[in-house]
């Protein structure tokens, strides 16, 4: 592998929904606004916000239409809500969400136990939403979940995927995040997939969302660069997972993300020190550590006062 050379990568932060859904306390939606502001001025390329969920599936986010109201929005950056249905997407577009993101499973188990609906209503959803979208000038992207793998059901094909694209496509949908929900998938796995994918759609707007339950995380951001990936969901502080997936946990950490592909020669427009002050400030706001290294160990310029016995 070779040093990138300074291609462009755009970082996509999730914290505010992929994260902050799963803590068991409401954080304050001063809190959540002064963290989006904060993050807006990093140079990430998308946030985030919210989602537009039922506020009993996910208390945590109750407060969507506050924070996106209350938001300072910088130009250049895309302010992005997940939305389940088409009544999320109606209150999403009511706020002047620039994007919505709108989520269904590859499969049924996980789609039933997080959305309560089949696939096929989800589909059905996202035509609806699509309709909704283009009318008022918003732009869609569709994540799939478990598109590597499934707590419930296991491994998913790769042609189950393309199937699931297909139907994406049909809806009038030009982006989507594969997304791997409980760290299932595999570099070799990830490279393989993502590069079918590519080939097939060469007009899909492609992001990886990788959690990092099982330690493969940075490695499969590897395999999506191998097939040409240029967009990653990541998490500040590695914060993250599905309450509706039994055994997520954080997605990759965002600043560990932006320390590597820095490192490596790519360009991602994010001031890493900036990234760093907001997950040092994390653990007070959700009351326990983070699972950020980089923030742990210092990014790799750190340097040391060499020991005593050293010096002469
Ligand atoms: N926003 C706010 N409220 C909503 C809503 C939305 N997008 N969609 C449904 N509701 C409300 C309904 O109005 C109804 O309220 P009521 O009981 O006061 O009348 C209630 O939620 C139940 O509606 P129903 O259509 O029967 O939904 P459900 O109970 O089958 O739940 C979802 C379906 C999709 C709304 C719910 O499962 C959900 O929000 N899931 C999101 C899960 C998630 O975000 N997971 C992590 C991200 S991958
Ligand atoms: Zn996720």
């Amino acid at each position: 592998m070779k040093p990138a050379a300074g291609k462009r990568i755009f970082i996509q932060e999730v914290v505010l929904r992929d994260g902050f859904q799963m803590e068991p306390i409401f954080i304050p939606t001063d809190v959540k606004v002064e963290l989006i502001d904060r993050l807006s001025r990093s140079g990430v390329a998308k946030i985030e916000a919210t989602s537009f969920t039922s506020p009993r599936a996910i208390p945590a986010l109750a407060d969507a239409e506050a924070v996106m109201h209350r938001i300072t929005r910088v130009p250049g950056v895309v302010y992005a809500a997940l939305v389940p249905n088409a009544r999320g997407c109606e209150r999403a577009l009511e706020c002047g969400t620039d994007e919505v993101n709108v989520v269904m499973s590859a499969s049924q188990t996980h789609n039933q136990a997080n959305l309560r609906m089949s696939c096929e209503d989800s589909l059905r959803q996202f035509t609806a939403i699509a309709q909704m979208a283009r009318e008022a000038g918003t732009a869609v992207n569709a994540s799939l979940a478990t598109a590597f793998g499934c707590p419930f059901e296991g491994t998913i094909s790769a042609s189950r995927v393309m199937e699931l694209l297909d139907r994406i496509a049909d809806a009038g949908i030009g982006n989507v995040a594969l997304c791997d929900t409980t760290g299932m998938a595999n570099p070799a796995q990830v490279a393989e997939l993502c590069s079918q994918v590519r080939q097939r759609y060469s007009q899909l707007g492609l992001t990886a969302h990788f959690h990092n339950t099982r330690g493969m995380g940075l490695a499969n951001v590897l395999g999506a660069l191998e097939a040409g990936i240029e967009r990653f969901d990541a998490s500040l502080g590695g914060l993250g997972g599905c309450p509706y997936a039994p055994g997520a946990s954080g997605n990759i950490c965002t600043e560990d993300l932006v320390h590597m592909l820095q490192a490596m020669g790519y360009h991602t427009g994010v001031d890493l020190d900036a990234l760093l002050a907001l997950a040092r400030w994390l653990p007070e706001i959700v009351g326990h550590e983070v699972p950020g290294q980089v923030l742990a160990a210092g990014p790799s310029s750190r340097r040391y006062a060499p020991p005593a016995a050293c010096s002469v």
